[in-house]
């Protein structure tokens, strides 16, 4: 692109990836999580260029776009519609973002359940405000990138991929609670064990439109519950004793769905206490015992994700695995001992290439910083 010729970048941002280690679909049911970003991130490079209205946006590996300011509007091409809906949320709060020239480049592998989505939104979004003093504070970032994501992408999700990119803190999970987003960070040390994530190189299509399904059967199961107890808003106002109550009334898929979530949120709260008390075996059977749900109720697993997390079982040095992410591939996370890293990997490797004929990815991740100012 022309202008990357003579490009001489005024500020330049790392926007990092997460990881969940439990609290998965709970977000949007106003449910807890516990999220922290990794150290894959994407890094936005971004001048003024001192045009009113025109920007320039080159992202390598693809192909750069230019767009007029007063002409947002949803692109056919995926990748823009993170940028540009970035870009007419921001329009609604302020008017003060010009001309400017951008690149990203990631580390973070698209598609893997890793969160790429939120780092791109909230990383320009926090790089537009340092470079124009918009004056936004974080949880403006975080919940304007989340309505990006709505508007333009399409998919309805929670909150907590881009709270995770923006407010986390190295060695710290952040304890969300998605109703109020109050939030703690909460230190963890898991040594002699380390966070190894498979990416199954899988990214099954169904994702975004399955992902809204499971919204709307959840929203369908508070329904059918508030009938009975008029108080419920949201699965978060749910608890078994209620679900069994109106199990009847339900579908068994509406039913599984609901049952999943209330035993998920609890997990997350058992998951804070196993930690605070360094009980790293409690933890893992944690994964282990929600990859389950993730697998049977919610179904948003696929046989790829399920292999990986039995083939962990297997292996006594390794606490717990799940899939994470909003599901049907990405990655497996697994608390494994640090001396059996290289040799478990060959084995999946091996065992996975065999059976899927794909060869995966494993990389050691850790609990790292949010969204920052290189
Ligand atoms: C995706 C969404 C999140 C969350 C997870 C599942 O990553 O963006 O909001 O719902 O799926 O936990």
């Amino acid at each position: 692109m022309q202008f990357l010729e003579n490009f001489t970048p005024e500020l330049t941002i790392s926007s990092p990836g997460r990881i969940n280690f439990i609290g998965e679909h709970t977000d949007y049911n106003m449910g807890y999580v516990l999220p922290t970003a990794i150290g894959n991130t994407i890094t936005f490079k971004l001048a003024k260029n001192g045009y009113q209205n025109s920007c320039n946006v080159h992202s390598v590996g693809y192909e750069g776009f230019s767009f007029d300011l007063d002409k947002i509007a949803i692109s056919d091409t995926e990748w823009q519609n993170y940028v540009l809906g970035v870009l007419n949320e921001i329009s609604k709060l302020t008017d003060k973002v010009k001309g400017f020239d951008c690149t990203i480049e990631s580390n973070l592998p698209l598609g893997s359940g890793l969160s790429s989505s939120a780092a791109m939104e909230c990383g320009l979004a926090f790089g537009l405000n340092e470079l124009f003093d918009l004056g936004l504070s974080k949880i403006t970032i975080v919940e304007l990138s989340q309505r990006a994501e709505h508007t333009y992408v399409g998919t309805q999700c929670g909150i907590m991929d881009q709270f995770a990119s923006v407010m986390s803190k190295e060695g710290h999970v952040i304890l969300l609670d998605c109703q109020s987003l109050e939030f703690q960070h909460i230190p963890i040390d898991i040594k002699p064990y380390k966070i190894l994530m498979l990416n199954t190189k899988v990214s099954h299509n169904l994702a975004s439109s399955e992902y809204n399904t499971r919204k709307k059967e959840c929203e369908e199961g508070v329904a059918i519950m508030r009938k009975k107890n008029p108080h419920i808003k949201s699965l978060r106002d749910v608890t078994s004793e209620m679900l069994e109550t109106s199990k009847n009334e339900m579908t068994k898929t509406v039913y599984n769905r609901c049952s999943f979530i209330i035993d998920e949120n609890q997990r997350v709260l058992d998951m804070v206490n196993a930690f605070k008390q360094n009980d790293l075996k409690t933890v893992g059977e944690i994964l282990y015992e929600a990859h389950h749900g993730i697998s049977k109720l919610y179904e948003v697993s696929c046989p790829e994700s399920d292999f990986l997390v039995n083939l962990a079982k297997t292996n006594p040095s390794i606490l717990g695995a799940r899939q994470t992410g909003g599901g049907f591939g990405g990655c497996t996370l697994n608390i494994i001992h640090k001396d059996a890293i290289n040799s478990f990997t060959a084995i999946a490797s091996r065992e996975y290439s065999k059976k899927f004929n794909i060869q995966l990815d494993a990389f050691e991740v850790q609990p790292s910083g949010g969204t920052c100012i290189l």
